[in-house]
């Protein structure tokens, strides 16, 4: 990953190099998106009927836009700005394309100001564990402790400096190679980690409510807003619509089967993310907490049970450890599309790019640290219905989430349905026949109208 197309295609055997895309491609997708926030957005839009809206967006919206945002990146070879560019230019198509990797640049450095802040709350979480506070404390107590967090804008602060320090480092110096070796071992952990998680949580009293809630759909607590939300996070969580894929689809060998490298992806991201929510619920139910209460959810949940299982001050110690290995091959990747961006338009070398832009990244974050204490109860658009309760960090991530990445979606399947040269396109996406042709119909149609409908849904 750290060189890019011809040379490196040329040099890796066909099965490392699908290895080492999936890899990277599933490190960007699984992160805090799967542990931290599918659970609590589940838990605020009433469980169930989101998880099934949800599952639709990954299959109907998430794959096609994953497969078509690859296959432009592989073609164009460049940085998203630079391949729209080069790839409108040659297929004739409009300029306004391009547009695609401009919103991939502004939004990758919006998501990553927020993302850096609760990478910094799995750091503290780490240390919290190791020291055995969750021992024996009960849900007040634990409860109590992440309010006293989230309370402290200067240890906020502090983490969330710690982690975008470890993620400059990580790209500036171009280590990833190495750090993907290791993410090879350590993504497995986590999921041997959920697993016992859920074991776990089968062996509570809130088991069976944790899977009704999350399974058996009641439509009637799913709102249009709720709707946006969950093919907002399809989006965020499969990384796709601002261009990351596009910079690592970019180094991907041209005999990689995309579609199937895609499916594999999905699988495993939803896997998580579902494993996720089987952990979590239980203990939601099984010690009478509230699903609905907001980002604090496994923050809150998780420590619970480490507190209460054998061995839990070593176990909880790794899973948050686990969790910001997650959270840091996802962060590396968004910060991947502002540092080329700056390598090209501004000459900066990789360690400056990465130096300053991530910089600039660590000052917007201080906007998300102050939303949960001093600026709680500043709602810059609080003058729009809408945005009444939200605050800095609320519309960050509605603007990323909801707005930026499913609108990059729909843009990346037009693109890539209807202006992208046809020659070829087949071989590129790996599909033939009837399954290339049922491919492009849902491509052309089915995600763009799923997007578009959702989108007019919560204007009227
Ligand atoms: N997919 C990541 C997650 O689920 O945690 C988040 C993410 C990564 C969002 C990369 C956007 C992005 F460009």
């Amino acid at each position: 990953m750290t060189q890019h197309t011809q040379p490196h295609q040329a040099a890796s055997s066909l099965w490392s190099s699908r290895l080492a895309f999936i890899l990277a491609a599933a490190g960007s997708a699984v992160g805090l998106g799967n542990i931290w926030k599918f659970p609590y957005i589940t838990g605020e839009n009433g469980g169930g009927a989101f998880v099934l809206v949800y599952l639709v967006c990954i299959a109907l919206i998430g794959v096609p836009v994953l497969i078509a945002e690859t296959v432009i990146g592989r073609r164009g070879g460049q940085s998203p700005i630079a391949t729209m560019r080069s790839l409108t230019g040659r297929d004739g198509a409009a300029r306004g394309w391009r547009a695609i990797g401009w919103n991939g640049v502004v939004a990758s450095f919006l998501v990553l100001s927020f993302y850096s802040v609760i990478g910094g709350w799995s750091l503290v979480y780490i240390g919290k564990a190791a020291a055995g506070v969750f021992t024996g404390a009960d849900a007040e107590a634990i409860g109590a402790q992440f309010g006293a967090l989230l309370a402290n804008p200067w240890e906020l602060l502090l983490w969330h400096s710690v982690f975008m320090a470890l993620v400059i480092l990580i790209v500036g110096r171009g280590i990833r190679s190495g750090l993907e070796r290791a993410v090879n071992m350590l993504m497995p952990l986590l999921f041997v980690l959920l697993v016992a998680m859920v074991i776990y949580a089968m062996n509570t009293d809130g088991f069976a409510r944790g899977v009704r809630f999350m399974f058996s759909p009641d439509f009637s607590k799913l709102t249009t807003e709720g709707v946006l939300v969950a093919l907002g996070h399809a989006a965020f969580t499969l990384s796709i619509g601002i261009g990351v894929l596009m910079a690592y689809g970019s180094y991907l060998p041209t005999r990689v089967n995309i579609a199937r490298t895609a499916v594999t992806i999905a699988v495993i991201d939803t896997g998580v993310a579902l494993l996720a929510g089987l952990a979590i619920f239980p203990l939601v139910f099984a010690n009478g907490l509230e699903p609905g209460s907001g980002p604090g959810l496994i923050f809150v949940t998780l420590p619970l049970a480490f507190g209460k299982m054998s061995g839990g001050v070593l176990f909880g110690a790794v899973f948050f450890v686990l969790l910001l290995v997650a959270a840091i091959t996802s962060a590396i990747s968004m910060l991947e599309p502002v540092v080329e961006w700056l390598e090209e338009h501004k000459g900066f070398s990789r360690a400056r790019s990465a130096l300053f832009g991530g910089l600039v990244i660590w000052f917007v974050g201080i906007g998300t640290v102050l939303s949960f204490n001093l600026w709680s109860d500043v709602h810059p658009l609080g003058f729009i219905a809408f945005f009444k309760d939200k605050t800095v960090f609320d519309l960050l991530d509605f603007l990323v989430s909801s707005l930026m990445m499913p609108l990059g979606s729909l843009a990346i399947a037009l693109f890539a349905g209807w202006a992208l040269g046809r020659q070829g396109l087949a071989e590129d996406i790996g599909l033939r026949g009837l399954s290339y042709r049922l491919f492009m119909v849902v491509l052309r149609y089915l995600t763009p109208a799923g997007i578009a409908v959702v989108f007019l849904y919560n204007l009227v």
